[in-house]
């Protein structure tokens, strides 16, 4: 790997190594000294085109964790606002002598496109409605944690996944790691794609709940929404919004998870946030350690280390 723009490329096997040696950073992260020396001499560029609370900190957190040199750049108060490109944008902070470069855009392809055009390697923290590839891996890592092997173990994703990221590298990840995958929401936010990736379709969440080990809940992206998709807020919490009562009354234990952040009231009741069924919070913990295992592989494979 020179780059991590997506789970679609990874195979099993890099991605095994990934999570691998992201429980070996927790385990650093977990000690009363918690910075290695590994990317001494690194230097990473955060450059942020959408906001961001949990990716943005997550690997500013790992990056120091690991010891390398930082930058960051947000395209608000930036020269992005009189007209600078992406390509020159990044060029003027490559000619700063920066080796990694770790990119949001609302853009599909982004990162794939600066990929091409310059010599660094660049992480991809969310590019549009396509890929979000450290949260996949920081989600089937907290999967694991709860589970062990995902092999034949049953995950739902739940809710907007037209416009979700988080839902596309999910699907690729746990297939690759022999998971079942179920997408519910309503009909038209399901992608009419998606069957063709292997994934079940349901559009009761009662049924999807009962049927998973893990649900994975996305938020409704209203930003990303020109158009209605659905009547309202509080229609899609009347017939797809999860609360304790409804995992309680389930007859199995399920794991909860949301890659964050939530609606709450709308996706998750705060009951169902706050319960005993979440990991929410451990999945952002986990990040840190997945996103230290990215950039640590990514600069062994660059000799750049
Ligand atoms: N999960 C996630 O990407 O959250 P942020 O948008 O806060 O980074």
């Amino acid at each position: 790997m020179q780059h991590l723009l997506g789970i679609k490329d990874l195979t099993r096997q890099e991605i095994e190594q990934i999570l691998e040696t992201a429980t070996h950073f927790k385990e650093v992260i977990n000690r009363p000294i918690k910075k290695v020396p590994s990317l001494r001499d690194v230097t990473i560029a955060n450059i942020f085109f959408e906001n961001s609370t949990r990716t943005r900190l997550s690997f500013e957190l790992a990056q120091k964790r690991l010891s390398a040199d930082i930058i960051n750049f947000s395209a608000s108060g930036s020269s992005v606002s009189k007209g600078e490109t992406l390509l020159d944008t990044v060029k003027n902070i490559l000619a700063m002598k920066v080796d990694m470069v770790v990119i949001r855009h609302s853009s599909v392809g982004a990162p794939h496109f600066l990929a091409k055009h310059v010599k660094a390697s660049i992480i991809n923290a969310g590019d549009g409605t396509h890929e979000h590839p450290t949260q996949a891996l920081l989600d089937v890592f907290s999967m694991q944690e709860k589970l062990g092997s995902l092999e034949g173990k049953k995950v739902a994703i739940i809710g907007d996944l037209l416009h979700s990221r988080v839902g596309l590298s999910g699907i690729f990840a746990l297939q690759k790691l022999g998971a079942e995958v179920m997408v519910c929401g309503p009909i038209t936010l399901i992608p009419r794609y998606i069957e063709s990736l292997g994934v079940k379709v349901e559009t009761n969440v009662r049924k999807a709940l009962q049927w998973c080990d893990v649900a994975n809940v996305l938020r409704i992206q209203l930003e990303r929404q020109q158009v209605k998709y659905i009547p309202s807020l509080r229609e899609y919490s009347l017939y797809f919004g999860i609360n304790k009562a409804l995992l309680d009354s389930l007859d199995k234990e399920i794991i909860l998870m949301h890659p964050g952040p939530i609606n709450r009231g709308v996706e998750l009741s705060s009951d169902a946030a706050d319960s005993h069924h979440s990991i929410i919070l451990e999945q952002v913990e986990n990040g840190v350690a997945v996103r230290m295992a990215v950039m640590y592989l990514l600069a062994s494979n660059l000799a750049i280390r």
